[in-house]
């Protein structure tokens, strides 16, 4: 093997073993139950218990994943493409004054502009938050492009998979000021 075919090799070998890294498009706050939720946190939808939901996010193993966060217990629930969890730390995404969440309908890993990264996964994945109607609730879940589907497992209930589903998207705010 030549020396270049060793070094495209090396640097490939570098590139798919990179650490995963957190989102800094957004601005995230850590949070526990210490911490009181701050005013400009996002909604997501609300548990199978009726809990409201605030969008989070968790580094579990090696991956940043999206979180469900409720309030009131200070809890991040959040699954993986197999598994669900919970964790009592985590991040919360707060809305910025330049910026607004709107959460939009979208459907087989289509990218849509301004989709809200949470972080990316071992493999450098890029991992969305999305969200669907399921289990009595409305459920954050776990969107990477390439698996084409939005992945929500709450505590034991069925792994569920949707093609069709909502996006989380970060909006400029361009009104007029008026003093
Ligand atoms: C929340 O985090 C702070 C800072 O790390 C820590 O002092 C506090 O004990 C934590 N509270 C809970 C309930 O974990």
């Amino acid at each position: 093997m030549n020396k270049v075919a060793c070094l495209v090799l090396a640097l490939f070998a570098v590139a798919y073993a990179v650490p995963s890294t957190y989102d800094t498009e957004n601005v995230w706050v850590a949070g526990n139950l210490s911490y009181v939720i701050p005013d400009n946190a996002v909604l997501g939808g609300f548990d199978p218990y009726g809990f409201n939901t605030y969008v989070g996010r968790v580094k579990y193993i090696n991956d940043i994943l999206p979180a469900r966060v409720v309030a009131e217990t200070g809890t991040a629930y959040f699954n993986t493409q197999t598994i669900s969890s919970k964790v009592l730390n985590y991040d919360i995404l707060v809305a910025d004054r330049n910026v607004k969440y709107v959460w939009v309908r979208s459907f087989d890993g289509f990218y849509e502009k301004g989709i809200v990264a949470v972080g990316t996964t071992v493999k450098n994945e890029r991992v969305f938050c999305c969200r669907a109607k399921t289990d009595g609730g409305v459920l954050i879940g776990t969107l990477i492009l390439s698996d084409k589907v939005c992945i929500i497992k709450h505590e034991t209930l069925a792994l569920r998979k949707f093609d069709k589903y909502e996006v989380l998207v970060a909006q400029p705010i361009n009104g007029t000021i008026y003093y």
